[in-house]
This record gives structure tokens, sequence and C-alpha cells, in this order.
């Protein structure tokens, strides 16, 4: 039967992965996959995450399934960290959230969602947008579109023509949104941005997919939820997928949710049944520890205050990196415009060169990013930064 199989070209990231690891220089920098790095690139364990997961382990007496929507008590601490406990929709009990595997789980549970509910809708998505989203999207059986959202040239938002876009995408289809620290280009929307997005979603009846995955990367977990608190406080009914992969470290123990706001407490009780069935069907029930020790720092104020900290520590040394490595490239003489590394958001930011060039780097100067020219810009150290910025001189004279 496996006949029928051909082999398929590795994952584009992952491919990124093993060309470094194989790589014997002492000096080959990555800029591939998409996590957090410290200055001497390690991707920690945060300390209130070995604290609570202590007292877990400790505490823990059974092993016994949970259940398909996870663990309430996490379930309603990403309500309230999402949305915050104000907001009017939490308020009219019109919000449900089910624990998921990771963010891609949450973005793929609510993709199966959608194409029960609207078979017939396209999801429109940003070009560029993260390599994932397609087959997530995609796999569920959604049409994709895309709509424009980066200026290459300007390494800007090109806002004006997303908005012309959507304008034009029909009633009824669903558009996906990045909460924060776009990905892979770091060009978020500004307030305005997104209160003119609201204003269209919900004069013109889309209905919003935010994935939100880097809360906390940008300037801070508040901060960094307004565009999803204000999308949600605006339309009748929205998805959200929020990973917390990146701001608890927690990549390998899979912890995210799916979020639903519904058009009144009825609705949205109906869409979580839905949730819950889908999850039965693909995985049955998300794995436990990740989410048990979130909770544990989500409801601990000090492990919060903790947690906080560490967080801000991880993005004040991408944003430190982002200056450095821009000052480098001026100091050294580049010629090009490189305010925008300082002025995007979170991990990434597109080097913008032709595959060539991203070719070149890896393999003369042992530089490694995604074929796109998408850099981590936390796999880079005060160390390697002039080394950095030369390479990428060298490599796009
Ligand atoms: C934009 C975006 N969404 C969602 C995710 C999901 O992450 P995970 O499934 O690891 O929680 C990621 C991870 O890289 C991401 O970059």
């Amino acid at each position: 039967m496996f006949e029928t199989l051909n082999r398929l070209s590795d994952d584009a990231i992952l491919g990124v992965m093993a060309k470094y690891r194989e790589d014997p220089s002492p000096l080959k920098i990555d800029l591939g996959v998409g996590v957090y790095r410290d200055a001497e690139g390690h991707t920690p364990v945060l300390e209130c995450v070995r604290t609570a997961e202590r007292r877990i382990v400790a505490a823990q007496v059974t092993k016994a399934y949970v259940a398909p929507a996870g663990r309430e008590e996490f379930n309603a601490a990403v309500v309230d960290l999402v949305l915050g406990r104000e907001h009017r929709a939490v308020g009219e009990r019109r919000v449900i959230a089910v624990q998921t595997p990771g963010g891609c789980g949450a973005l793929r549970v609510g993709a199966e969602l959608l194409r029960a509910a609207a078979p017939d809708a396209s999801i429109h998505v940003s070009d560029p947008t993260w390599a994932n989203h397609l087959p997530l999207l995609g796999g569920a059986g959604l049409r994709l579109q895309r709509y424009p959202y980066y200026e290459a040239a300007a390494r800007r938002l090109d806002f004006d023509a997303m908005i012309e876009r959507l304008e034009r995408a029909p009633t009824g289809d669903v558009v996906l949104l990045h909460g924060c620290c776009h990905n892979p280009t770091g060009a978020d929307l500004d307030a305005d941005q997104w209160r003119t997005v609201a204003d269209l979603v919900s004069r013109r009846g889309l209905l919003p997919y935010l994935d939100l995955a880097y809360q906390g990367f940008g300037a801070d977990l508040d901060a960094d939820a307004q565009g999803v608190r204000l999308i949600a406080s605006r339309v009748p009914e929205c998805l959200i997928a929020t990973s917390f992969s990146k701001n608890l470290g927690l990549y390998r123990e899979r912890v995210g949710a799916l979020l639903a706001v519904g058009a009144s407490e009825a609705r949205a009780a109906a869409v979580r049944s839905h949730v819950l069935q889908i999850a039965r069907s693909i995985y049955s029930m998300p794995p436990d520890h990740g989410a048990a020790i979130a909770v544990e720092i989500f409801t601990d104020p000090a492990l919060r205050r903790t947690w906080i900290a560490e967080l801000a520590t991880m993005r004040e040394r991408v944003q430190a990196m982002r200056r450095l490595l821009a000052d480098a490239l001026r100091r050294l003489g580049g010629d090009g415009d490189y305010d925008y590394f300082e002025r995007q958001r979170g991990m990434f930011s597109l080097l913008g060169a032709p595959p060539a060039v991203v070719e070149r780097l890896r393999e003369e100067f042992h530089v490694y990013m995604t074929a796109d020219g998408r850099m981590n810009l936390a796999g880079l150290a005060p160390s390697s930064v002039e080394r950095l910025a030369q390479a990428i001189l060298r490599a796009t004279r």
C-alpha cells in the first residue's frame, strides 16, 4: 500500500536545523528555528517553571486522565491573561477556552471547527505568514487566500494594501491575524490600525481568527494583547489560538489553548461542545504536565512576578540584539536603512535578500536562516553580532 507514497521533502525550518547541526564550524550562527536563546545559546528552563514543576511533582498523586478540555483552572487563567477579567465578552459569559497541545493544536482544532461551521468559507492569511499556518489550516480543508501585509522594499507593514484586500473579502470569510510579534516579519499593527481592522471585520461580517503565540515578547503581557482584546470587544464572534511555548519556554510540553467568543452564552456553549468533540477525535486529551506548570505560575503571585521578570529579560535581550545589529551594520559602513531591526518586534525580522544570498550566508559565512530570509534574532549574542553584520554586508554586496 505504501508504494503510493513518495518521500516528501524535509520541512523547511527543520531542514535548516539539521544543516546547522552538521556544520562543524565553531563560528556558526543559528537564526533558524523560532526558539528563544540566551547569550550563551541555550534555551533555558525558566526559574518559575523549575519551581512550579518541583511543587507539582511533589504534590501529584495520580496520572489518571484529566478531560478533553484539559484543566479548567488553566482555561480560566488563560482567559484572564488573554482578554483580562474586565473584558465585556467575559462579563457576558460569551467566552470559552479549551486547553490544547500547544498553539499548533489550537490552530488546527480551530480550523476543524471553522470547516464544520462554514465549509465554504475561505481563510485569509497575511502574505507572508508563518509557514506552518498553511498545513495547519489548509490540512483541515479550509481554502486559503492571502492578503498583502508587508512591503518588502520599505520593510514596513503595507497597511493600505491589507485593508484594500480585506474590504473585498466576502462576508462570512475568516481573517487570520497575528496578535503581536508577527511571524516572520516582526511588523505589527499599531493601535489605530487595530481599530481600523476591528471596524472593517465587524462592518464586513468577517470572522477574526487571532493567533497569539508571542504574548509578552513585544512590549508586555497586557500591551501585546490589546489588539486581540479590541477585536474581541467589537465583533460578535471570534477565535483566538494561544501558545505558551515561547513566553513560558515550555516548547516541548505543548501548552496552548483555543478560545472562542460566541454571539451569546448559549452559542459559546455550543461551540465548546464542538471543540471538545474535535479534540476527542484527534488526540482525545491534551498533555497535562505543562498546563499544570502554567496554572501554578499564573495563579501564585510570587511565581507570577518571577515569570514576568524572566519574560522581560528574554524580551529585552532580543530587543538589545536588534539594536546591536542595526548599530553594527551602520558602523561597518552598510548603506541600507537598518532602523527596521529596531522598529520590528518579537524574535523575527526578514533579511529581505534573495535565496541566493541566504544560501551564500550559510555556505560561506555559517549563518543559518530559513530560505525566505527569516532571522530569529534571539539566536544572536553580543559576541556574534559583529560577525553577522559583516557577513550580511559581504554577502549582499
Ligand atoms: C505564529 C505562530 N503561531 C503559533 C505557533 C505555535 O507554537 P506551538 O505549537 O509550539 O505552541 C508558533 C510557533 O512557532 C508561531 O510562530
